[in-house]
């Protein structure tokens, strides 16, 4: 999707030697349709997704009731999905829709402790320049 964004991964990958990295750039909710399988992800992560901060937009969100059910069917039992973002409000509609999706259950009481295992990007730098808060959830496929 973020073109110059998916050079720099493969630029990174390429240093590094890596083997065990697939990059898709298409639509990830036709991707985890059409070629991911049921019960098959130890875990998803879906890091500062868009937030549309205009009311009138909030519908373009990305995380809605029935994209996280295509989620939650899409991680292994007891696998995880981590999202952040970096607006107060989207968060709040993050914590209902996953709290509403009955295969998943929060980690903790309301929002995470930033993992170690997310990454600092260049995105969230330049918030926290901004002096955005940020909010972790972490939540878990129950059955
Ligand atoms: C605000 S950026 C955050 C990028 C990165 N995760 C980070 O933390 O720096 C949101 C990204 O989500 C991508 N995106 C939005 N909707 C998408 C979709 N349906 N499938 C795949 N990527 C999508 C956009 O192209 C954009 O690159």
């Amino acid at each position: 999707m973020h073109t110059p964004g998916v050079g720099a991964l493969l630029k990174q990958v390429g240093e590094r030697g890596l083997t065990n990295v697939r990059v898709i750039q298409h639509d990830a909710v036709e991707v985890l349709t059409r070629m991911v399988a049921p019960d098959s992800l130890a875990g998803i992560h879906i890091f500062f997704p868009d937030p549309w901060h205009k009311k009138r937009h909030h519908k373009r969100r990305l995380i809605q009731p029935p994209l996280v059910a295509l989620l939650a069917s899409r991680i292994q039992p007891g696998g995880y999905i981590h999202l952040a973002t970096d607006w107060q409000d989207y968060a709040e509609q993050m914590l209902v829709v996953l709290a509403a999706e009955p295969l998943l259950a929060n980690t903790v009481a309301d929002y995470a402790p930033r993992p170690d295992t997310r990454p600092l990007t260049k995105f969230e730098q330049r918030g926290i320049r901004l002096g955005h808060g940020v909010w972790d959830l972490v939540f878990k496929r129950v059955e």
